[in-house]
C-alpha cells in the first residue's frame, strides 16, 4: 500500500504531503515548456508533456503523491465549448451550446480526452511513482457549471442572472455529471489510485440551492468513485458547514481550505483531513511558515491527516520554500 492510502485506511499515520498546484508555474522547468507551449490546453493534451511536468515536483521534492497536470475545464472544452486562457487572466470560455452537448457521446468524449488518460497510463510506469498514488481529478459538477456559465472566473466578474434558470442549470448539471463519471472511470481504468474533486466556488451557492446544486451532485460523484474501490478527496472550497458537507456527501477525504479553524474541524470531523495552510505562508519568512505548519501538525496529531495547502501553491513561490516545507512536514515529531 502507500503511504496515503494507508492514512486514509487508518493503518498508519505517516507525515505525508502533496501539495495543490505541486506541478505549475512556480517551477522553472515547468516554465520552460509553458514558454514552449503557448496554448495551455494543447499542453494538457500533449501525453509526453503532461507526464513529464507531473512528475517535474516528485523529482524535485519527493512529494508522497503525483497528481496529474491536466485542467477541470478539459471537461467542457471535450464537451465542445471553447476554452481558452488569457495570460494574467485566467480562462475565458467560447459559447455554450446546449443542443451541440446533448449530440455529444461517450466515445467522443473519450477520445477527446484520451492524451489524458494516455498521460496517466504513461506516468505510472515511472520509477518516481513506485509505491505512491496518482491522483486523478475533476472539478465538482457545480464549478463547472459555474464556468460553463459564466464563461470567466466568478472572481473576475459574476454575470447577474445566470443562476435563475433553474431549467437550464437543472439540465446542465445532468450532462455534466454523467461525463464526469465517464472522465473519472477512465481516469481509474488508466491507473489514477485516488480521485479528488475540486469544488472551487461551492461557496458561491447558498440557501436551498447548495443541497440541490453542490450537495447532491457531488455525492452522486462520491458514490461513483466508491463503486470503482477508489478513495476519494473533497476540496469544497469556501463553504461554511464542513461537518454538514462530510455528513451527506461521505467522502473518505476532506480537504479544507485556509480559511477554516483547524481545532474546530478536528473536533467535529472524524475522516481523514487534508490541507488548510494558506498558500501565502509559502511566501513569507522560514520561521512564519514553520510555526504555521507546526500548528496545523499539532492541530491533527491524533487524527488522520495529510499534509496540503488550503489552495494551490502560488505562482510567486520560491521552490526553496516547497523544498523547507516538505523537510519541515518529514521532520515533524
Ligand atoms: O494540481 C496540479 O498540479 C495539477 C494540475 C491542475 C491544474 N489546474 C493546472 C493548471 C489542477 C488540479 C487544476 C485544477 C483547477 N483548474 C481548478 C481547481 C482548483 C482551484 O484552483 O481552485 C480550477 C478552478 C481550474 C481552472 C483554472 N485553470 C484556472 C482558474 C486557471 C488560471 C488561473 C490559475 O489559477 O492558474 C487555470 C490554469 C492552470 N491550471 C495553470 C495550471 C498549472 C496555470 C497555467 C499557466 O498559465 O501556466
Amino acid at each position: 500500500m502507500t503511504v496515503l492510502q494507508d492514512c486514509i485506511n487508518k493503518k498508519s499515520n505517516p507525515n505525508c504531503i502533496w501539495l495543490m498546484r505541486q506541478a505549475g508555474r512556480y517551477l522553472p522547468e515547468f516554465r520552460k515548456i509553458r514558454s514552449k507551449n503557448l496554448n495551455f490546453i494543447n499542453l494538457c493534451l500533449n501525453e509526453r508533456l503532461s507526464s513529464e511536468i507531473t512528475l517535474q515536483p516528485l523529482k524535485r521534492f519527493g512529494f508522497d503523491a503525483a497528481i496529474i497536470f491536466s485542467d477541470i475545464l478539459l471537461v467542457p472544452h471535450a464537451l465542445g465549448q471553447n476554452v481558452k486562457f488569457k495570460k494574467n487572466f485566467g480562462p475565458i470560455l467560447g459559447n455554450l451550446n446546449i443542443d451541440e452537448i446533448h449530440k455529444i457521446n461517450g466515445d467522443d468524449f473519450t477520445k477527446k480526452l484520451s492524451p489524458v488518460y494516455n498521460a496517466i497510463k504513461k506516468t505510472k510506469l515511472s520509477r518516481e511513482l513506485k509505491n505512491k498514488d496518482l491522483i486523478g481529478f475533476v472539478g465538482a459538477p457545480w464549478t463547472i457549471l459555474v464556468y460553463m456559465l459564466n464563461k470567466k472566473s466568478p472572481k473576475k466578474k459574476c454575470l447577474k442572472n445566470i443562476f435563475r434558470d433553474n431549467k437550464l442549470i437543472n439540465n446542465l448539471l445532468k450532462i455534466i455529471e454523467k461525463f464526469l463519471k465517464l472522465h473519472i472511470e477512465n481516469q481509474i481504468k488508466s491507473g489514477a489510485t485516488i480521485i479528488q474533486i475540486f469544488d472551487s466556488w461551492a461557496g458561491l451557492s447558498n440557501g436551498r440551492d447548495y443541497e440541490k446544486y453542490v450537495l447532491e451532485p457531488t455525492k452522486n460523484l462520491v458514490n461513483f468513485v466508491k463503486s470503482k474501490n477508489t478513495p476519494v478527496i473533497c476540496f469544497p472550497k469556501g463553504i461554511s458547514d464542513y461537518k454538514k458537507y462530510v455528513d451527506i456527501v461521505s467522502p473518505e477525504v476532506i480537504s479544507i481550505d485556509y480559511d477554516v479553524n483547524p481545532e474546530q474541524i478536528a473536533k467535529s470531523i472524524d475522516i481523514t483531513i487534508q490541507g488548510g495552510l494558506n498558500p501565502n505562508f509559502l511566501l513569507g519568512s522560514k520561521s512564519e511558515l514553520k510555526n504555521n505548519v507546526k500548528k496545523y501538525l499539532d492541530v491533527f496529531k491524533n487524527k488522520q491527516y495529510i499534509f496540503n495547502l488550503g489552495h494551490g501553491v502560488l505562482p510567486n513561490t520560491d521552490p526553496n520554500m516547497v523544498e523547507y516545507l516538505v523537510e519541515l512536514v518529514k521532520n515533524y515529531k
